[in-house]
């Protein structure tokens, strides 16, 4: 058996194609299923990006990231994280994407188990199947905390355990105890965890504490971006981590891509040293459509968590997500069933927000035809 027969094709696909196909023909269909901020990459990121290219920025970079950018992410982990990380520690790639493919691939042989919160991100099981993994699904609370009994899914076999806190696709918040109750099982257990943190940026009235602060000896901290700097075209993320996992991850970024784009690498630099003030005005603008959404929701009559971060809001819906999904095509609206992020997942469904304030107001509209019929 090849190793990829288990890997599935991403199972949003089939809505998509359907909703373009929809839209081919005419039909007046509202996205509400994009994974990327709406917004545009700040003037001054593109600025740099440009002047790279103007200086002659376009041969090879080191393998791990030019060494500009990776200490503004060391100094970034150290200010904003409390991670105690030096800039040789770090790697930039080609997205967040690429830094957990290069630490599941790293981590996990053949046999080894990976534990995985449902609902969780598409992609995190796919890199844990492409290293010849066994994903071990757990699942969340509704709120998005960690059930109590998470432990008796370890087992001799488990090596890594993935958080994503904002998660996608729920918007919740992994508090300050889920994430000690999960650094002390790590290391009393000897595992590693893998903290993507893309979300980081866009949170609302919660804080994000990174677990990297309670066992750095344990965690591989992934972050990028696409999300809180609009860069999502660009593919550029970054990852650190223990020595050993480091270097394990170096060989895979020598021996795939060589190192992500050198012009790029001088936009992201921008991205963290340059003002942050667009950061703060695209979470504003989120925080507002945020509440809009759920209240929308809720007056539907829909179970719905409040988000604390990301864009996503993550419903609750009764009967067969896909079926609804499909369903609510022919009422103007696409939205991504609950299944594809997980076992136990089909009676949610995603509304991504990254669409404006009016979009968002006349899919609320039309959805409510469809749950009021
Ligand atoms: C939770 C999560 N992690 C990682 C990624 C990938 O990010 P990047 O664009 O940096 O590869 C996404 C993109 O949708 C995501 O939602």
């Amino acid at each position: 058996m090849s190793r990829l027969d288990q890997v599935e094709e991403s199972a949003t696909l089939r809505l998509a194609d359907l909703t373009n196909e929809l839209k081919r023909q005419g039909k007046d269909i509202l996205g509400f299923n994009l994974g990327e901020p709406d917004f545009n990459t700040p003037s001054h990121i593109i600025e740099a990006a440009e002047k790279a290219l103007d200086t002659g920025k376009t041969h090879y970079a080191p393998s791990p990231g030019i060494p500009e950018l990776r200490e503004a992410i060391a100094e970034k982990l150290r200010k904003d994280n409390g991670l105690d990380v030096k800039g040789k520690e770090v790697i930039v790639t080609p997205g967040a994407k690429q830094a957990i493919f290069a630490a599941c691939f790293s981590l996990i042989n053949k046999g080894d188990e990976a534990i995985l919160f449902a609902p969780s991100w598409v992609s995190y099981d796919a890199c844990i199947k492409m290293s010849e993994g066994k994903t071990v699904w757990v699942k969340s609370n509704e709120d998005g905390s960690v059930p109590a009994g998470f432990v008796d899914h370890v087992t001799k076999k488990t090596k890594l355990i993935i958080i994503n806190s904002p998660n996608n696709p729920s918007g919740a918040v992994l508090s300050k105890k889920d994430l000690q109750a999960i650094a002390d099982v790590a290391k009393d257990r000897g595992i590693y965890v893998l903290s993507d943190e893309i979300y980081e940026k866009i949170i609302y009235s919660t804080k994000h504490y990174s677990i990297g602060t309670m066992i750095p000896e344990r965690t591989i901290t992934v972050n990028g971006f696409s999300k809180a700097y609009a860069m999502a075209g660009w593919r550029i993320g970054y990852v650190t981590g223990p020595k050993a996992v480091y270097d394990n991850m170096l060989k895979v970024q020598q021996h795939t891509i060589s190192s992500p784009t050198t012009f790029v690498q001088y936009g992201a630099a921008a991205a963290l040293t340059g003002s942050q003030v667009p950061v703060a005005e695209m979470v504003k603008q989120f925080h507002a459509r945020r509440d809009v959404v759920v209240k929308g929701l809720r007056d539907m009559g829909l179970h719905c968590e409040m988000p604390e971060g990301a864009f996503y809001a993550w419903p609750k819906v009764e009967g067969d997500s896909e079926k609804i999904c499909e369903e609510l095509l022919g009422y103007g609206v696409s939205l991504t069933p609950g299944s594809a992020f997980g076992p136990g997942c089909n009676d949610h469904i995603r509304m991504s927000y990254a669409s404006s304030m009016d979009q968002i107001k006349e899919g609320l509209a039309r959805m409510k035809n469809y749950f009021s019929r």
